[in-house]
């Protein structure tokens, strides 16, 4: 049966037991209300490793004022289910209190790729995401740590932040799970009505029809960002476009004309929703 920890000295304590002894420790960082996105994660942690830990906490320090983080779904038993069946060995479910038990003085942040897309719109998010997984790493000590790139910018910046800091860590990418129609699934997807998930799947179709232009020949990046900013406002519900964005997959910065692993990112308010997709060129 799968544990449940609680406590960062309980989690710290099992995991040394575990290195003792020569076993590989996968990591699935996650804030919970799972889905097939986050399980994905969890089968390829467990071909690759002795024990895979899943965590689950809603980040305060990710999210900035005005944003979701009070009504984000939480369902803490429903993820225990889901987990367990797919065989997370331990799941890591500290509370705001015991990941922060007083002011925050100390901060990871990873500088330039973080200022660009989701990091220009959401100025601080990063670092709040790349200073609890800096924590959680420290806790759980994965020999590897699996990221989906649904979230593309902070699969890098991780990537980037390992590097730089030389964290005894191998970050591992993973492909973005949809639903049969091509809506990225998302535990944002819950704040859609039915009306609004059609119109959700204006951000896969936008990739779908940059795709399409490109395979046709076109190379400038504004004309293809315009026609997917057309497209996109053509859907009932698209209350705004955060952003569409072809950039260099490296450097996050923007590119004049497109070419090959370049990556088309975009964020759109749906109803209430703030969703995300992208599609590196000349992949599937
Ligand atoms: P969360 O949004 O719960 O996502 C946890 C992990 O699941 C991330 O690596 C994310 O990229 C991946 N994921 C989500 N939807 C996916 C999909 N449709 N296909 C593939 N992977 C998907 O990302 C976070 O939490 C947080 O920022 C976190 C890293 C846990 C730090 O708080």
């Amino acid at each position: 049966v799968m544990r449940v920890i609680r406590t960062v000295k309980e989690m710290k304590g099992v995991v040394r037991a575990f290195k003792r002894v020569g076993k590989s420790i996968g990591f699935v960082p996650t804030m919970g209300y799972l889905h097939e996105g986050h399980l994905s994660l969890v089968r390829a942690a467990k071909k690759e490793n002795d024990l895979v830990v899943m965590s689950i906490f809603v980040n305060p320090i990710q999210f900035a004022p005005g944003e979701d983080f009070e009504r984000y779904p939480r369902d803490e038993k429903r993820d225990f289910n889901l987990a367990e069946k797919e065989g997370v060995d331990i799941v890591f479910v500290p509370s705001v209190k015991e990941m922060y038990p007083r002011k925050n003085l100390t901060f990871v942040e990873v500088e330039e790729i973080t200022q660009y897309l989701c990091g220009g719109k959401r100025p601080g998010h990063f670092k709040g995401v790349t200073t609890v997984v800096t924590k959680l790493f420290n806790i759980v000590m994965p020999d590897r740590a699996y990221f989906g790139k649904k979230d593309f910018q902070q699969f890098k910046v991780i990537k980037r932040m390992v590097e730089d800091l030389n964290m005894d860590v191998e970050v591992v990418g993973c492909p973005i799970v949809r639903e049969k129609d091509g809506l990225a699934l998302s535990s944002r997807n819950i704040y859609l009505t039915e009306k609004e998930r059609e119109s959700a799947l204006a951000l896969y179709k936008s990739l779908l029809l940059a795709r399409k232009l490109i395979e046709e020949g076109e190379t400038s990046a504004e004309r293809i960002k315009e026609k997917m900013k057309e497209f996109i406002l053509s859907f009932p519900h698209v209350k705004n476009v955060d952003y569409v964005e072809i950039v260099d997959q490296d450097s996050f910065k923007s590119v004049e004309y497109v070419k090959e692993r370049d990556l088309i990112a975009l964020a759109v308010f749906v109803g209430d929703a703030r969703l995300i997709d992208n599609w590196v060129v000349g992949e599937e």
